[in-house]
Parts: structure tokens; C-alpha cells; sequence
């Protein structure tokens, strides 16, 4: 397959394009700037705009880092705007692509649900409140809007927190490291983890088996309170994690985004994805974070 990849020099997109490659597939990264074989712009759209024109399958990942700053009203516009009118520009280019791909994957995220406790929430759960939860319907409802094209399939991916070299283990290992990583706040607040290596055969999965559509939960069956991860990571790196991280600090610290990444969660599971028969490689948190700190 040729698969079209936006977002392809990100954290995951990285390690999809090689997982592809080392299965047989030929990715092709659509970058922002002149160093992809494909162009696009979240203001212009796509150049030529008929560019995904016979390529099999989209991946879409792009999207402005969520956990790279204080959420200052400008960066909380580039987080959307990046989603939801990026994403409409896949899809018209979708829409006018001749031959047209027959499977568009658009990637979202578990802050569909927003913060929802310790209820165990599937793809039929509904929709949460608040920024991300708001943020995430719009891109989702950008990427449904495709589905009315012919020929297409379309899968929303809800991606849970992505537990790899890189991503937010990368910003916890310092304080982890040096023994002063803690729970945050009450620590009760589920976390919806997910090794890299799963992430990346649950997307060769669903780009591989038709009867995926619509939303897929793309996390590990077991999700874990922030105490159950601490106590997990401390014990992987073989330190302490006995200093609870206090509210305020992290309200000081981060701002509103304390509130919706790191002091409240959602519990969810992948029901589609175990569904249709996928199996992880990484379903133990303990293995996974030894797994992902090698
Ligand atoms: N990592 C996680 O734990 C996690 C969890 C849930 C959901 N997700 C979602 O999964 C997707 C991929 O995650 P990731 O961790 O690979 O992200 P990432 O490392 O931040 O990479 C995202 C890519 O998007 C492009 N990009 C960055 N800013 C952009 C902007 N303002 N407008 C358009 N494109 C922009 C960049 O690619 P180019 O420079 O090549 O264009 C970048 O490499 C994201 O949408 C993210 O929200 C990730």
C-alpha cells in the first residue's frame, strides 16, 4: 500500500512510517514544509490539491503539540485550528482525489470523553465537556464528514497516552530519575496508556481489516490511576516516588492544562480493537513502561 501521512516527523508518526516500510508498504510523509514528497498547509490545503490522487490510504496525525507550552489563548486556537481545519483539508483533498484512497484514518484522542472519573467508558460513551472534549468532537466531526464519500472508510483513532521513547514519559523521566517523581494530586485520576509498539500495529490493523469503521479506541485494555502508574514507573527505574505532587503546584505550574492532562483522566477501553481480534504485545503496564524505557 501507499500510504499518505501527515504529521510523519512526529512521535508516532515516525515509528508508523518505519513499521510500514519493514511490512512492505511505501509511506509517504505530507509535510507542512518542502522536505515531503507530498505538501500541504492547515491554511492552504494541499499543493496540488488533487495530490492524494492514487495513493491507497491517508494517515492523518498532524496536529499542534498538545503538551508544548502553557495553553495561552493563541496556542489553545493553533491546538484547534490545527485539528479541525487541518483535518477538513484532508478531506477535501479527499474529496477530489481521482482515484480516491479507500481508507482515511484521522487521528483523536481519549480527551474526546473528557474527565469522566473511574467509569469505564467504550466507543459508545458519550461525548465529555470542555476544551480537549470540544476540540476532539470538531476534528472527529471533520473526519466523519468523509464518510459520506464513496468508496471510503473512514476510522477515528481515540489515542490514549503513548508510552514510547519520547512523548510524555520523556518530559516525566527527569523528576522520575531523580527520585522526586510523585502522584499528582489525589492520584485517583485514570490514565488511558498505550505502548508505541501497539499504537503502531493498531494502526497497521485497522488500515488492514475492513470491518474497522467509525471510532476505535486505540489504548491498552487496562488503563491505570496516576498513583497505580507512579508506583509503576518508580518501580521500572528502580527509585523512590514517595513526594505527591500537590494540586496547586501544578495549577502554578501549567495553568489550565493541569487540569485537563494531569489532574483529571478517563478510564477507557478498546472494545472495537479487541473486537476484531487484535491482540496487544504490550497489555502489562509494568512490562510495557520496561518495554518503552530500553
Ligand atoms: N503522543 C500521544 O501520547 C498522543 C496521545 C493522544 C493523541 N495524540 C495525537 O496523535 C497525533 C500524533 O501525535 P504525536 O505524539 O506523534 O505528535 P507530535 O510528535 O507532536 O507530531 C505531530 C506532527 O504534526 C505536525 N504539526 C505540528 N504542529 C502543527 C500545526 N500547528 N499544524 C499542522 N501540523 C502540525 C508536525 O509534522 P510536520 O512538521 O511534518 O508537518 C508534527 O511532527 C496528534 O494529533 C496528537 O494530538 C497523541
Amino acid at each position: 500500500m501507499r500510504v499518505a501521512i501527515t504529521g510523519a516527523s512526529g512521535f508516532v508518526g515516525r515509528a508508523l512510517s518505519q513499521a510500514l516500510k519493514e511490512a512492505g508498504h511505501t509511506p509517504v510523509a505530507v509535510r507542512r514544509d518542502a522536505s515531503g514528497e507530498l505538501r500541504w498547509s492547515v491554511e492552504r490545503g494541499f499543493d496540488p490539491p488533487e495530490a492524494l490522487s492514487g495513493y491507497d490510504a491517508v494517515v492523518h496525525l498532524a496536529g499542534e503539540n498538545i503538551a508544548g507550552g502553557r495553553w495561552t489563548d493563541a496556542r489553545k486556537q493553533s491546538i484547534r485550528a490545527s485539528r479541525v481545519e487541518g483535518t477538513r483539508r484532508v478531506a477535501d483533498a479527499l474529496r477530489i482525489a481521482d482515484p480516491r484512497p479507500s481508507v482515511f484514518i484521522s487521528m483523536s484522542a481519549v480527551g474526546y470523553y473528557g474527565a469522566r472519573g473511574s467509569s469505564q467508558l467504550d466507543e459508545n460513551s458519550e461525548p465529555g465537556e470542555g476544551f480537549l472534549a470540544d476540540v476532539c468532537g470538531a476534528w472527529e466531526a471533520e473526519a466523519k464528514a468523509a464518510s459520506s464519500l464513496e468508496d471510503l472508510r473512514v476510522v477515528r483513532l481515540r489515542l490514549g497516552t503513548v508510552l514510547g521513547d519520547g512523548g510524555a514519559l520523556a518530559k516525566m523521566l527527569p523528576a522520575f530519575k531523580m527520585g522526586v517523581g510523585g502522584r499528582l494530586g489525589a492520584g485517583d485520576q485514570y490514565m488511558s496508556w498505550i505502548h508505541l509498539d501497539d499504537v503502531v500495529r493498531g494502526i497497521l490493523h485497522v488500515l488492514t481489516h475492513e470491518e474497522c469503521s467509525g471510532a476505535v479506541n486505540l489504548t491498552a485494555p487496562e488503563p491505570a490511576t496516576n498513583a497505580a502508574f507512579t508506583a509503576a514507573l518508580g518501580k521500572a527505574l528502580h527509585r523512590p516516588t514517595f513526594l505527591p505532587v500537590p494540586k496547586f503546584a501544578l495549577r502554578a505550574a501549567f495553568g489550565e492544562m493541569a487540569e485537563h492532562l494531569l489532574l483529571t483522566g478517563q478510564r477507557v477501553v478498546p472494545k472495537r480493537l479487541l473486537e476484531t481480534g487484535f491482540e496487544f504485545q504490550h497489555p502489562d503496564l509494568g512490562a510495557a513502561l520496561s518495554a518503552a524505557l530500553r
